[in-house]
């Protein structure tokens, strides 16, 4: 704290407040600066701790549960910004309920949510604020007009964290859900966070629950790394994607535990002819050590908005029960784009509808301007060492006709079947590739070659970035 008003004598509302709190109710507030132990590293990215630091009380913010702190929010991160690139801020958030709208993120900034401190996105439409479509959807997702900014948004941003002590965001969803399922939303849904337009973007160790759509949307961003998240969200709660990788290059997703009413993870990159036009693609991204509740989704989906292109994502060690499918590839005519380079291995799945699940014809056009003649490209997919059990089919398979999709690669492949598994196991068409140890065995369109299906052995740059872990502000180190 005291750097924080010792570095800026012109933050004028921070004093009040810090002063007013003080004199008011004789808090005791101690948070300690996070050190910057050598000045050298003072302005560097890779620098873990922040100069400044505020407690969302300072603002005015009441954890009860009820009072709205949307305001609160706004004018923390509105102040901290002042300070922010001198050395970063933090903005702690408490124990406690903290009702609130969507609010913005500033440059070298950590919110920080402590253990037992929930955020609870508002349901009064009035504190979420109107934003255009994204320009490679053109439109948006649930009503063309646009959408509502996310409960935690920020675009255009340099390192920015989002983490805590395995505090909680609940968004509050089924007042969404509703709106949704009867037609009365004009605007699309928010998600919980997204960050647009940034890069150096960490998310971690938190719980995120009950969100009104996606949970975490990162697009057109670059060193992204997500970690450690709890995503839990009702299987029939409409549109509830885990983490959604849309347009980002060099990407790190790991140790995550998802339920969710749609994919897990979906891997994205726009839509139809807006998507082709701006020509964003997601490539370079690590998804390791996932684990995936969704009966009626995928695992991991790549689409089906894909129209910038997909390309190089490796997936490892992934965890599926009762989940509709693994790694599932979705496209259409329409879409253009590509997915290609795609490398999974050591899956360990329980209870699936489709191991392996790609869909070439899944529609779903933002308007009718869309150019059918514009094909996706599929190649190069690769899957190996993969377990499952309780499996109704292994794999159903369906590319374009006249745009095979090609170099599909199954090596070491161990499928048990459910009891009421489907008599034909493996639906091939319009597809070209080779397996290798695949049981039971596959389509003709995929002949068993003794296949040994690659995965990279390089590193990803992003596989080197280290968290900014800084050390845990206890609560003891301040009294709400
Ligand atoms: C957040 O940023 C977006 C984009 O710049 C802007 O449209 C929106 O009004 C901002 N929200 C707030 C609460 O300032
Ligand atoms: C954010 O970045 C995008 C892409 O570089 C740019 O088009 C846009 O104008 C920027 N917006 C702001 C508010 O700086
Ligand atoms: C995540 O939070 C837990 C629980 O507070 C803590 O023990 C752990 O160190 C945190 N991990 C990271 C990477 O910050
Ligand atoms: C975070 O909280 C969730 C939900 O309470 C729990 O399941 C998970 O194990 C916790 N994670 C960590 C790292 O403490
Ligand atoms: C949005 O939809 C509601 C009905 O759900 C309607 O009352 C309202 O006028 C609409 N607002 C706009 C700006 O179209
Ligand atoms: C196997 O899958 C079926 C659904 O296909 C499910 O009802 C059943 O509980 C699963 N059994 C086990 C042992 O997981
Ligand atoms: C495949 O799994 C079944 C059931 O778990 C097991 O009995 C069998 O030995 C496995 N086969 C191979 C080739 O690993
Ligand atoms: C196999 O795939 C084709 C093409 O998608 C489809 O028409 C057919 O119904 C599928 N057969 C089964 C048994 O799923």
């Amino acid at each position: 704290m005291a750097s924080y008003l010792g570095s800026k004598a012109s933050n004028v509302r921070g004093v009040i407040s810090f002063v007013v709190i003080l004199l008011t109710t004789g808090w005791l507030i101690s948070i300690k600066s996070a050190e910057s132990r050598t000045t050298t590293k003072f302005h560097q990215p890779e620098s873990n701790c922040r100069k400044h630091s505020a407690l969302i009380t300072e603002y005015g913010g009441v954890g009860d549960g009820v009072t709205s702190n949307t305001k609160a929010f706004r004018s923390a991160v509105y102040d901290l910004s002042r300070v922010a690139r001198h050395g970063g801020a933090q903005l702690i958030v408490p124990p406690g309920k903290w009702l609130t709208g969507s609010f913005n993120l500033t440059s070298h900034f950590t919110l920080y949510l402590d253990k037992d401190a929930v955020l609870l996105a508002s349901q009064d439409e009035s504190e979420w604020p109107a934003l255009p479509p994204l320009p490679s959807y053109g439109k948006g997702r649930d009503a063309p007009a646009g959408r509502f900014a996310s409960l935690i948004f920020g675009t255009n941003l340099t390192d920015v964290v989002i983490t805590g002590a395995n505090g909680t965001i609940d968004g509050q969803g089924s007042y969404w859900w509703k709106k949704f399922k009867k037609g009365e939303l004009n605007l699309t849904r928010p998600y919980l966070i997204e960050i647009m337009f940034s890069h150096h973007v960490q998310i971690f160790n938190l719980t995120i629950k009950n969100s009104p759509s996606w949970n975490v949307h990162p697009v057109y961003c670059r060193n992204v790394i997500v970690q450690g998240l709890t995503i839990l969200a009702p299987t029939d709660s409409p549109n509830t994607d885990g983490i959604d990788p849309d347009s980002c290059k060099n990407v790190r997703i790991e140790d995550c535990f998802i339920v969710s009413g749609d994919d897990c993870i979906a891997v994205k990159s726009g839509w139809d002819e807006y998507g082709i036009r701006f020509g964003r693609p997601t490539k370079h991204l690590l998804i390791r050590r996932i684990t995936c509740i969704s009966p009626d989704s995928a695992t991991i989906a790549l689409g089906s908005e894909m129209s910038g292109g997909i390309k190089d994502v490796r997936a490892e060690d992934i965890t599926a029960i009762d989940t509709e499918s693994g790694v599932r590839i979705k496209t259409s005519p329409g879409r253009g784009g590509y997915v290609k380079d795609i490398f999974v291995r050591r899956m360990n799945l329980q209870t699936m509808k489709y191991v392996f699940w790609i869909t070439g014809n899944y529609g779903s056009h933002p308007d009718k301007l869309y150019d059918p003649k514009a094909l996706p490209v599929i190649k190069n997919i690769n899957y190996r060492n993969v377990v499952a059990k309780n499996v109704t089919m292994a794999a159903n398979l369906d590319g374009i006709e006249g745009d095979k999709f090609t170099g599909i690669c199954i090596s070491n492949v161990n499928i048990s079947l459910a009891k009421k598994a489907k008599k034909l196991q493996w639906n091939c068409t319009d597809v070209e590739g080779v397996t290798g140890d695949v049981s039971p065995p596959a389509c003709a369109l995929l002949p068993e070659k003794n296949a040994d299906c690659p995965f990279p052995q390089d590193r990803l740059s992003i596989e080197d970035v280290p968290l900014k872990v800084c050390p845990p502000f206890r609560t003891t180190q301040y009294r709400v």
